[in-house]
């Protein structure tokens, strides 16, 4: 992930796809809702780097977001509360179709899966024991788990749950990410390690690499070339053939229409100008997006 000034972060983002129906959120489970975890990048650091009252004070002289909020929160001002709160309603959107080849097969359309991915669906709940982990309609227990990933190219370990919860079994347990959509979603684990699901299966081959604190549903599976291809290709065929439709935004003009006119005078310097009015953009991209011409 990069965030401010570009910098990469130590974690990969997680997807927020069906984050609707988590109880515990983030690699770690640090946050309990999608309101408690929306502030969080917002203030990091290593993500946007911005004190809460600041972007507060920048949503707030947006004039258009004015009547959205009122619409949206009745009697109660723009704040880092509803900032939060209209962010995780947003992301609540986001979630499976089922239009997946995998749920029309689940419905009874028996051509639905190609023979490898059908293999692989036995594998799955079989011989490659994921539904241990990878469990229900969006393959994931909500569970956190040590998988035996090693130090990886960083070199540092990251101990994960156990940072949050400090017990011994959540020693470098993370938890299970969503599978739905998953062929979409490279690079893969919570420091991006695999490109491909071809090498997250090897992973799970080997019975993982470190065995310090291994989950006990981790162990070595014996899995032949076409078994591994079969397992990817089970997890192709979760992937929505209708995926949520992301519609790009009509952002609220940045300044009313009289300091509008006032930035767009030729004579003046643009970005100097539009950035005085509202503190906002440095280049005329951002302006651009922020009156919502994109
Ligand atoms: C012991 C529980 C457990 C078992 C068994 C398990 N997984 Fe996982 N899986 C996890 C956890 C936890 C992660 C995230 C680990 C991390 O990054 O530290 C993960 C990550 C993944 C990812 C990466 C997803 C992403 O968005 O980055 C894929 C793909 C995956 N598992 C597939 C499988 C398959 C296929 C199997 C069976 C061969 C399997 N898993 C078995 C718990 C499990």
């Amino acid at each position: 992930m990069l965030g401010h000034g570009m910098k990469a972060g130590e974690r990969n983002t997680p997807t927020i796809l069906n984050s609707a129906f988590l109880s515990l959120l983030m690699w770690d489970g640090r946050f309990r809702t999608l309101e408690d975890q929306a502030l969080g990048p917002i203030e990091a650091a290593g993500e946007m780097n911005m004190k809460l009252g600041e972007m507060v004070a920048r949503v707030r002289s947006i004039p258009g977001y004015a009547p959205m909020f009122a619409d949206a929160y009745p009697g109660e001002e723009i704040s880092s509360e509803t900032v939060a709160k209209a962010i995780a309603s947003y992301e609540r959107t986001i979630v499976s179709s089922g239009t997946s080849p995998f749920d029309d097969w689940i419905r009874g359309d028996e051509k639905a899966l190609s023979a490898g991915a059908r293999r692989g669906y036995e594998l799955f709940y079989g011989k490659g024991n994921c539904g241990a982990c990878h469990s229900g309609w969006a393959f994931t227990d909500g569970g956190f788990h040590n998988i035996g990933l090693d130090a990886g190219p960083g070199g540092a370990a990251d101990n994960g749950r156990h940072d949050v919860l400090p017990l011994a079994s959540m020693k470098g347990a993370f938890k299970t990410p969503t599978l739905r959509d998953v062929a979409l979603s490279a690079p893969y684990m919570r420091d991006g390690r695999y490109d491909t699901l071809r090498e997250v299966v090897e992973h799970y081959n080997r019975g993982g690499d470190s065995k310090e604190n291994l989950s006990p549903e981790m162990r070595p599976l014996n899995l032949s070339e076409q078994e591994i291809d079969d397992l990817v290709a089970f997890m192709g065929a979760l992937t929505d053939r209708r995926p949520t439709a992301v519609v790009y935004p009509q952002l609220p003009a940045a300044v009313d229409a009289a300091a509008l006119a006032e930035v767009q005078r030729p004579s003046e310097p643009r970005d100097a100008r539009a950035g005085a009015a509202y503190g906002g953009p440095r280049s005329s991209g951002d302006q651009r997006i922020a009156q919502g011409h994109d």
